[in-house]
């Protein structure tokens, strides 16, 4: 079998550790040193294009729709966000990490079809928790996957994410009927609680990894009400 190559290292902010970027073949693997493990695999992308599909299907026939995405790892969410609204909308992608954007810049790009290229793509490089904060209307759909679920997995700081303050700020932040979508590798009652609690309608839906197989993954979709 191919050795993985080691193509890139970054440091995540706030003391976060180490992310890796590995490639095998055509198979590309972000994952954080030491024994936290994977973050991203290219070979598992259905549930993070799933996200976009279920998060924006309420504006897929909108004009001038605004969508924020929350984490650019391999572009899958960004480029089916692209692909599910309509050419007068808009994403914007929030990445913590300066590397993993120059990173979808250069060899990871050909993964989801190279999203960054696209106009009507911008980048916030940085936070996503900062883009909540002014608490005005301003998105139909926030599409979150910066970790593997409703927990810092990535910085211990995105804890503070899942608050029920920090949920209010995004409810605030989504225009009406807006849809908050969370990416997750479980599903957890306690967290559909919290977003009920921050004012929000909430359903889920369970996912596969992988064409119909693989690990079950859930999304969150939380309406403002
Ligand atoms: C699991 S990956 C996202 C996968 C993505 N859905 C895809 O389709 O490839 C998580 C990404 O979120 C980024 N991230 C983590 N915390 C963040 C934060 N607070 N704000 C913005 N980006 C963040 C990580 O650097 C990483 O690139």
């Amino acid at each position: 079998m191919t050795p993985w190559t080691l193509l890139g290292t970054a440091n995540i902010p706030n003391n976060g550790g180490e992310l890796k970027l590995t490639q095998r073949d055509q198979e590309f693997s972000i994952h954080l040193k030491g024994a936290r493990g994977e973050l991203m695999n290219s070979r598992m992308r259905c549930s993070e294009r799933a996200l976009a599909d279920l998060g924006c299907a309420h504006i897929k026939n909108v004009e001038n729709a605004k969508v924020l995405v929350g984490g650019l790892g391999m572009g899958f969410t960004l480029e089916a966000a692209l692909k599910v609204t309509t050419q007068s909308s808009e994403v914007i992608v929030a990445e913590l990490v300066p590397e993993v954007v120059e990173w979808n810049k250069g060899p990871l790009g050909d993964c989801a079809e190279r999203p960054l290229d696209n106009p009507r793509t911008s980048v916030h490089l940085g936070d996503v928790a900062v883009l909540f904060k002014p608490k005005k209307p301003t998105y139909d759909a926030v599409l979150l996957d910066v970790d593997n679920g409703p927990e810092g997995f990535t910085q211990s700081k995105n804890d503070s994410l899942y608050s029920i303050k920090s949920l209010k700020a995004i409810h605030d932040s989504l225009n009406k009927q807006g849809v908050l979508a969370v990416w997750s590798a479980w599903f957890d009652e306690k967290f559909s609680a919290q977003l009920r609690k921050s004012g929000f309608k909430v359903t889920h839906e369970t996912v596969r990894a992988h064409m119909g197989k693989g690990s079950r993954h859930t999304i969150y979709l939380a309406i403002k009400n």
